[in-house]
C-alpha cells in the first residue's frame, strides 16, 4: 500500500515513516521543511534500509499536491503537516490559521478529486480545553484556549462535515497527549530551534547546560506534588498507534476519534527526578508563578484505542527520559 505522509520529516512524522517502512508500506512524504531538515530522510533510510519517496513542496500548493497524487497511486494519507507552537500561535494567529487550515483544505480537495478516501489526522488533547474530569474520554466536550488548538478543532469539525457528506470516506482522528522520547538509534528526535516551549526539550537543554535552570510554573496545583501533571507518551509508541489506525481505516467508513496517551499522568517534578536518575545529571529548577492558560492535570483514558485499535503504549517514563537525552547527546557530538 502507498501511504502519503504529510509533514513526514517532522518529529512524529519521521518516527511514523520508520514504523510504516518496517511494516512494508510504501511511503511518500510531502514536507516543505519549514520545521525539519532533509537529513531526516537519510536517517530514516539508515534505520530501515528503505528509502521513502520525498517531495519538498508546500501542502498549500494545490497544483503540486495534485501532481503527486497523479504520479503515485495513494491509498491512504497520514496528515501531520502543520505548525504546532502554542505561544507563536497566540502572537501570530493568522500564520496558524493560514497554514494549518489552508494545507488541510487543499489536501482534502485533492483527495476528493482523485477519489482517495482514507485519512488519518493528527489532532491533539488541546481540543479538550480545560477538562471537567479525568481521565479524558473521547466524548468529552471540546473547546480551545489558543489559536493552535482552534485550528485543530476547526479541522476536526470540517472532517466531521465531510464524513456526513461523503459515505465512502474513512477518517480517523488521533488526539495525541504529550509525545516525548526519540528513536533508540538516536538518529531521529526533537530539537526545536530557539528557547523550547515544551517541558522535555527544555529539560534537555538544561541538562546540556545550554540553559541554566528550568522554570517550574506553579507548585500549588491540586496534584500529588503541586506541579502540573501530563500524560507523556513515547514518540515510538505514538508512531505505532498510526499503524493501528491505518489497519482500522482500511475496512472502515465514517469518522472515529481516539486518544493516544498512556493513561498515566506524571508531574513536572516526577519528570525532572526521573530524568536526573536515568541520565545521571542534575536539573536545577526554580518554582515560578503559574503560566496563564495552563491546567493542573491532563491525562487520557486510553481504553477506546486499546479496545478498538488494539493500541497500548509500551514504553515507560524512564525510556522516554533516556531516549530524549540520548538523541541530543548523539547529535551534539556528531
Ligand atoms: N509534538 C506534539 O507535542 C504534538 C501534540 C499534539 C499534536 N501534534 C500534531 O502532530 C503533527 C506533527 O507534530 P510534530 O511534533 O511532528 O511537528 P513538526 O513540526 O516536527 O512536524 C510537522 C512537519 O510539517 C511540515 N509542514 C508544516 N507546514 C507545512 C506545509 N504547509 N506544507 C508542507 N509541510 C509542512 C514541517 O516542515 C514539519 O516537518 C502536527 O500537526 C502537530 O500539531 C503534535
Amino acid at each position: 500500500m502507498n501511504i502519503l505522509v504529510t509533514g513526514g520529516t517532522g518529529f512524529i512524522g519521521s518516527h511514523t515513516c520508520v514504523e510504516l517502512l518496517n511494516n512494508n508500506y510504501n511511503v511518500i512524504i510531502i514536507d516543505n521543511l519549514s520545521n525539519s531538515s532533509i537529513e531526516v530522510l537519510e536517517k530514516i533510510e539508515k534505520i530501515t534500509s528503505k528509502k521513502p519517496k520525498f517531495y519538498k513542496i508546500d501542502l498549500c500548493d494545490k497544483e503540486k499536491v495534485k501532481e503527486i497524487f497523479n504520479e503515485n497511486k495513494i491509498d491512504a494519507v497520514i496528515h501531520f503537516a502543520g505548525y504546532k507552537a502554542v505561544g507563536e500561535s497566540v502572537s501570530n494567529p493568522l500564520k496558524y490559521y493560514r497554514n494549518n487550515l489552508d494545507s488541510t483544505l487543499t489536501l482534502l480537495e485533492v483527495m476528493k478529486e482523485v477519489n482517495c478516501h482514507n485519512l488519518i489526522f493528527s489532532s491533539s488533547a488541546t481540543v479538550y480545553g480545560t477538562p471537567k474530569e479525568l481521565p479524558i474520554k473521547e466524548d468529552f466536550p471540546l473547546s480551545t484556549t489558543n489559536p493552535y488548538g482552534t485550528t485543530k478543532l476547526m479541522i476536526e469539525r470540517i472532517l466531521k462535515d465531510i464524513s456526513i457528506s461523503d459515505k465512502e470516506i474513512s477518517i480517523i482522528i488521533l488526539r495525541y497527549f504529550n509525545p516525548i522520547g526519540s528513536h533508540k538509534s538516536g538518529l531521529l528526535g526533537e530539537n526545536p530551534s530557539g528557547i523550547p516551549n515544551n517541558l522535555m526539550p527544555y529539560i534537555v537543554r538544561v541538562a546540556t547546560k545550554e540553559l541554566p535552570f528550568l522554570n517550574v510554573f506553579g507548585n500549588d496545583y491540586d496534584t500529588h506534588d503541586g506541579t502540573g501533571v501530563r500524560d507523556y507518551i513515547h514518540v515510538v509508541d505514538l508512531a505505532k498507534g498510526h499503524i493501528k489506525a491505518l489497519e482500522k481505516s482500511i475496512n472502515f467508513k465514517g469518522i472515529e476519534y481516539y486518544n493516544l496517551g498512556t493513561g498515566t499522568g506524571y508531574s513536572v517534578l516526577d519528570l525532572v527526578k526521573t530524568f536526573e536518575k536515568v541520565n545521571n545529571v542534575k536539573i536545577p529548577y526554580k518554582i515560578v508563578n503559574r503560566r496563564p492558560g495552563d491546567i493542573a492535570a491532563c491525562f487520557a483514558d486510553p481504553t477506546k484505542a486499546y479496545k478498538e485499535l488494539g493500541f497500548k503504549a509500551e514504553y515507560g517514563i524512564e525510556d522516554m527520559c533516556k531516549d530524549s537525552y540520548n538523541y541530543i547527546l548523539k547529535n551534539k557530538s556528531n
